[in-house]
């Protein structure tokens, strides 16, 4: 019987189903197995050592159903783990800081990017570096939101707690000349309309996960890996936390119910 290997995709918790939703709607034949690292979210104020740890964990855990490929649909992660993760397995590792560049470059008009991200992911200067490469002019404005992916983690997307949030966050970017505000963190497209309402509408906001979806599908097709199949793909979540607050988030983002399995780890590492 053929078996359809699956396309991988991890995170620290619920933000990676931002770039699941985009693979479900371009790859509708991919199969997908989600991880979320729920019971220890957030990555963004933990050392990168830490980080690395918990993505290499996870990316062995998700080994074992022989994934055709690897998503780290984590900025955080993709920051610190991306080049070890590449070279420790022999499938392709796709990561979500240079879809999203490329998307803002493709984009940008006065030449000046907003980048918001975790604490981890501005201090690596993972999305300057790869701004820079992409277009050497480019003006890059970077801000830290920390409180950003606790309220997502919650379900807490659209209150007033969360306005007030995110405006305290960044309101004051919007004295800079920038058109495009990247959300260099998967959890923060779960705020887009907060976010849109405070930067206003002439800043574009850009989230990497429709380049990182079509990152996806050029590599596959050009490995001749693409799912060719005629079935619906059953997909299956996993997350480390709290299942029921995850499965109430996916089926509200997603549409959808899901199949979700709690994993306990077998050394937990909540500190
Ligand atoms: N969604 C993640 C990211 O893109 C991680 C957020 C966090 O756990 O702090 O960075």
């Amino acid at each position: 019987m053929f078996v359809q290997q699956p396309i991988a995709i991890l995170d620290s918790g619920v933000g990676g189903l931002t770039v699941v939703k985009e693979v479900m709607r371009q790859l509708p034949r991919e199969k997908i197995i989600y991880f979320g690292d729920t019971a220890r979210t957030p990555y963004g104020p933990r050392s990168p050592e830490e980080v690395l740890t918990f993505t290499r964990e996870i990316v062995d855990y998700l080994i074992q159903f022989h994934p055709k490929m690897i998503v780290i649909a984590c900025n955080t992660a993709t920051a610190v783990a991306l080049t070890d993760i590449r070279s420790r397995v022999a499938i392709p590792v796709v990561g979500v800081i240079n879809p999203g560049a490329r998307a803002a470059i493709g984009k940008t008009i006065t030449g000046c990017v907003g980048v918001i991200g975790t604490e981890g992911t501005i201090k690596s200067g993972a999305y300057e570096n790869a701004l820079l490469e992409l277009s050497p002019h480019v003006q890059v404005i970077s801000e830290a939101c920390p409180k950003f992916v606790p309220l997502v983690e919650q379900g807490n997307f659209r209150s007033n707690e969360t306005y007030s949030v995110v405006r305290e966050s960044i309101a004051h970017l919007k004295q800079y000349p920038m058109d495009c505000l990247i959300l260099g963190c998967t959890h923060y497209p779960f705020l887009t309309d907060t976010i849109s309402e405070v930067v206003g509408p002439e800043v574009s906001l850009i989230s990497s996960a429709d380049e990182t979806a079509r990152e996806i599908s050029t590599i596959l097709h050009d490995k001749r890996k693409l799912a060719r199949n005629d079935q619906v793909p059953v997909h299956q979540f996993f997350c480390s936390g709290d299942p029921h607050i995850f499965k109430q988030i996916a089926h509200q983002w997603l549409g959808e119910q899901i199949d979700l399995t709690p994993v306990v780890w077998q050394v937990p590492r909540i500190s």
